[in-house]
């Protein structure tokens, strides 16, 4: 069957291990280029990310990596925001130096979102690109209506969204209402896609995007139309796919 390659497997633990082992072979070769995710869903990747960094083991620190998103409006280091995530979570731990990680520019305004795409550019593509989804069928913060075209851009969050992050946020500390993140059409760019998806908030929105119309409602359906997307998803979240792992 032509379109995602999607495995199911027994439970979110799995998910994170099959993923940390898909972007460790990614970082097996010689100048990876890999596009991250933040959100719940990829901590336990990241974590098993940890585990494996080891002398003589998984290096991640002649990677390059660039994240999907960043909330707009949060001062440089604010614990909630997604470079903080990435460093506590990853960079810091595996010694990726600064310079070889990137997240888009949440106070930035067209000019340095164009940059990001040079940036991209200027690195030779993404190679792997981690994907999570939310439950409105959102990838990076592509809301539902974004055009399937669209690049690195300011985006309005959906109410949706920010209820579903407000637990990254201190009490009293609002979610930003806007964020800056790669356009579809950038994601869509990336070689491969590994689109991670756990719990059975995840079922209907997965089943939207692979089952469903390619339509702009579904952000993620755009990945039907993608060559090499792998979706890994736990028995919940994948309760509503008709077809099952090939
Ligand atoms: C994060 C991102 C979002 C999340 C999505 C799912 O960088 O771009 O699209 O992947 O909101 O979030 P979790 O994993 O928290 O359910």
């Amino acid at each position: 069957m032509s379109g995602p390659r999607v495995e199911i497997l027994d439970s979110a633990t799995d998910v994170a291990e099959r993923a940390a082992a898909r972007i460790a072979a990614a970082c097996a070769a010689p100048s990876p280029v890999l596009g991250l995710a933040t959100g719940r869903t990829p901590l336990a990747v990241y974590a098993a990310l940890r585990e494996r960094i080891a002398p003589g083991g998984l290096r991640l620190d002649h990677a390059t990596f660039f994240n999907l998103d960043e909330y707009a409006g949060l001062p440089p280091g604010h614990p909630a925001s997604f470079a903080s995530y990435m460093r506590r979570e990853l960079f810091d731990p595996a010694s990726v130096p600064e310079g070889r990680w990137h997240l888009p520019d949440g106070n930035g305004g067209p000019a340095e979102a164009d940059g990001y795409e040079a940036a991209i550019a200027a690195a030779g593509g993404i190679g792997l690109q981690l994907l999570g989804i939310g439950r409105n069928g959102h990838v990076g913060f592509n809301e539902p209506g974004a055009a399937h075209d669209s690049r690195t851009r300011r985006v309005r969050l959906t109410e949706q969204t920010r209820q579903a992050n407000a637990p990254d946020f201190p009490a009293g500390t609002p979610v930003p209402e806007h964020a800056v993140t790669m356009g579809i059409g950038t994601i869509l760019e990336a070689r491969e896609i590994l689109l991670l998806a756990t719990g059975a908030a995840k079922a209907e929105a997965l089943a939207a995007a692979l089952e469903g119309p390619v339509t702009e409602a579904v952000p993620a359906s755009a990945l039907q139309r993608h060559p090499r997307v792998t979706v890994l998803c736990d028995v919940a979240a994948g309760r509503n796919l008709r077809r099952m792992a090939a």
